[in-house]
């Protein structure tokens, strides 16, 4: 397989300058002897010129959380693709579905950023999940591949070879109750067959799939022990310097 584990903190809407940049510096004591992982930190944007230097000359990479479609524009308050790499962004987070929830983000407009985000050099963690009731409803199948149809819809397999999904089941965001591995594992396996159906084995085999929801450095290992989980997307247990550096060190565990 040869797909190395990636690591994403999602900090969410957390942290002034002065708290990221002390960040960085603590996750490079923390780490003199790096995992053998990828570690990406999706910053808010009032932070990503803070932490891109604290993190420069370690093994770990900045991201984002979010962007808009166009390069440029008229679109008051938001924040492009360009403007990200100019500051050293290398990975982008699309169709979280706080932004899908609360910012009332559709399959088409994730579609549409996930295009930018390649456009611009930046590689996507997409985002997709099926919420408490849609599980309940034996719907979790369904709307997995809806998701993964509107966003990839007209992707190449060459850019499908360098997507990053994350697998988010909604219920277990920020509640402490994550899904059980064999559960994130299956979702997992649909989400590279449908990978594999549309793009072809070799970039179905290249690309990653992460699990994200209430994931803890003492949880993190059963997840990344399945054989289509590649790592992990992680808020709350990212927030902290020694915390996120357990992560990518369980990340590590088994590989
Ligand atoms: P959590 O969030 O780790 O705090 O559950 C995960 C996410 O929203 O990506």
């Amino acid at each position: 397989m040869g797909r190395t584990r990636l690591v994403a903190a999602n900090w969410k809407m957390y942290k002034t300058v002065a708290e990221a940049a002390e960040f960085g510096a603590r996750l490079r004591n923390e780490l003199a002897d790096p995992a053998p992982v990828e570690g990406v930190v999706c910053a808010p944007f009032t932070t990503l010129a803070a932490v891109g230097p604290a993190l420069a000359g370690s093994p770990y990479l900045l991201g984002a959380q979010n962007l808009h479609w166009e390069a440029q524009g008229a679109f008051t308050g938001e924040i492009s693709g360009p403007q990200l790499a100019d500051l050293g962004c290398r990975f982008v987070i699309v169709g979280h579905s706080e932004r899908r929830q609360y910012f009332h983000e559709t399959d088409a407009g994730v579609r549409l950023k996930l295009q930018a985000a390649y456009r611009h050099g930046l590689r996507p963690i997409l985002c997709i999940g099926e919420t408490g009731p849609e599980r309940e409803a034996g719907r979790t199948e369904a709307v997995l591949l809806g998701q993964l149809r509107g966003a990839l819809d007209g992707l190449e397999p060459g850019q499908a070879a360098l997507l990053t999904v994350a697998y988010e089941p909604v219920w277990a965001i920020g509640s402490g109750v994550p899904a059980t591995a064999p559960d994130a594992q299956a979702a997992a396996a649909l989400i590279r067959g449908h990978l594999s159906a549309s793009f072809g084995r070799e970039a179905a085999g290249e690309a990653r799939i992460q699990y994200g929801g209430s994931v803890k450095p003492d949880n993190l290992a059963e997840f990344v022990a399945q054989p289509d989980i590649d790592g992990a997307l992680v808020g709350g247990a990212s927030l902290r310097a020694d915390s996120f550096a357990a992560l990518l060190r369980a990340a590590a565990a088994g590989s």
